[in-house]
């Protein structure tokens, strides 16, 4: 589409400190004697490691991973300077690169700036009302194939369920696939992937998550551009032919290796974080049957004034299965924590920051400060009234980040959960075992650590 960015242009040629001694000033805990051990504990918990780090450093402090030395910015106002970047000093690519390089490099939040305008602006094509209307007819169909196939009369595993499902989907919306073998390896790759992006050994040695997520890159890879020439010039109603046949604003196609990128990226961007709020709100909804009953008379309401399958114009009537799911990305977000690194220097919290820091705010915290969310474990929909929303700081509230990175997919997301919710509240309950407390592991994408037993009778 355009020439590649020199990152000369972009970044200062010394990003280097990263070392102890340019955060001592910043409170926080002392060099660990294993950086990699330090990680694997942080990832274990990094609630819990959250809340012991704000408790004994406050909303500001120094931090230690695998890949060095950095600061997390707790808050709301935090999350603003950072995530809306008015003064351009934070780049998404340079935190988000040494996670996600390896196999999902040039996404486009591994773009920065005037680049990534650019390419936000030409996929954005895929996400305009027409293509979202069809998208969500093929939604329609997918969930209700699925959903009838799930046992009525014995217990599931939810989690393992829906994340079928979604793949099911995604080959239709994305790729414009019906579900078969091919789809049945894309998954196998893709799930490689999005698991090698977490890793902890960072190079692809052998018999590595990262090797096979390497290995999964590469197969992707081949597919995509086997295809391309199949779909350039042509109509569909799926992603990857639209990024085909998008154009920049100079008339410019997209190369075939940046569609690649983007189809790659695209599709980990929106993967587990559906399945991921999906099921957290199944959990929610079968913790508190109150709301769920709520919900389901608004299903049966707009079933009574639309018919079965939920249509495009409809979807803005399902506003308590929407508050619903805000909620539920509140208390699990599936983005618990977003990385940047500054490439000028910046003063936060009475702290002088170094160009090169790495910096981390964090949704998870943010969605549970008892100032911004009052009895913040509880759920409760109501928190996201028009009224209620008005009142509070508008970074409050950040699972689809902000700013010119804000995720290019949430109207696509809210469509695949209401969707979901009103074809499966339409016809089964959600009833989960007696005095059941979900467990979920945090990173990098939010899952319950028992699949989330449930049983899913018909009303
Ligand atoms: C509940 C589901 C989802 C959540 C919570 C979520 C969350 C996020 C967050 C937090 C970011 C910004 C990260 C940052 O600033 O560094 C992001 C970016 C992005 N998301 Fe989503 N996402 C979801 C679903 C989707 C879906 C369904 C798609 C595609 C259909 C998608 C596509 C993207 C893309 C392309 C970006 C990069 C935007 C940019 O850098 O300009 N996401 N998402």
């Amino acid at each position: 589409m355009n020439a590649p960015v020199d990152p000369a242009t972009l970044y200062p040629a010394d990003l280097s400190p990263r070392r102890f001694e340019d955060f001592a000033h910043v409170p926080g805990p002392l060099p660990a004697r294993s950086r990699t051990l330090r990680t694997i504990r942080f990832l274990a918990d990094p609630r819990k490691a959250i809340n012991q780090l704000a408790e004994a450093y406050g909303p500001v402090f120094r931090r230690q991973d695998t890949f060095g030395w950095g600061v997390t910015l707790l808050g709301p106002e935090a999350n603003e300077l950072v995530l809306f970047n008015k003064d351009r000093i934070f780049s998404s690519k340079l935190g988000w690169d040494p996670v996600l390089e390896l196999v999902f490099p040039n996404g486009l939040m591994m773009m920065d700036f005037d680049h990534h305008r650019m390419h936000r602006k030409t996929l954005s094509v895929a996400f305009k009302p027409a293509p979202m209307k069809a998208y969500l007819a093929g939604l329609n169909d997918g969930i209700a194939r699925n959903i009838a196939r799930w046992p009525a009369d014995a217990p599931m595993k939810f989690y393992p369920a829906i994340k079928q499902l979604t793949l099911d989907l995604a080959a239709g919306s994305f790729l414009g696939l019906p579900w078969g073998p091919e789809a049945e390896r894309i998954n196998r790759a893709f799930t490689d992937m999005v698991l090698a992006s977490v890793a902890i050994v960072r190079k692809p040695l052998p018999f590595t998550q990262m090797r096979r997520g390497v290995k999964g890159r590469a197969y992707l890879s081949r597919y995509f551009a086997a295809e391309i020439p199949n779909r350039r010039g042509r109509e569909g109603d799926d992603f990857f032919t639209q990024f085909c046949n998008a154009t920049d604003e100079n008339g410019n196609l997209l190369t075939d290796q940046e569609i690649i990128d983007h189809m790659n990226f695209l599709m980990m961007a929106a993967h587990d974080t559906l399945t991921s709020s999906i099921t957290s709100l199944v959990y929610y909804l079968g913790k508190n049957p109150e709301w769920q009953a709520k919900l389901t008379e608004e299903v049966d309401g707009v079933r009574a004034r639309h018919g079965d399958s939920l249509p495009f114009d409809a979807l803005g009537e399902l506003e308590l299965v929407e508050m619903a799911f805000k909620e539920a990305l509140r208390l699990i977000p599936p983005v618990p924590m977003i990385p940047r690194r500054a490439i000028k220097d910046f003063e936060f919290g009475g702290y002088r920051i170094p160009a090169g820091a790495g910096v981390g705010v964090n949704p998870m915290y943010t969605h549970m400060m008892p100032e911004h969310w009052p009895d913040p474990e509880r759920f409760d929909p109501l928190r996201f009234t028009t009224q209620m929303s008005a009142n509070r700081h508008k970074y409050a509230w950040v699972p689809f980040g902000g700013g010119a990175h804000m995720c290019l997919g949430l109207h696509f997301a809210y469509m695949q959960a209401k969707a979901f919710f009103f074809r499966l509240l339409s016809e089964r309950r959600i009833v989960l075992p007696d005095n059941y407390e979900g467990d979920f592991r945090m990173v990098p994408i939010p899952r319950p650590k028992d699949g989330l037993p449930v049983s899913l009778p018909r009303r």
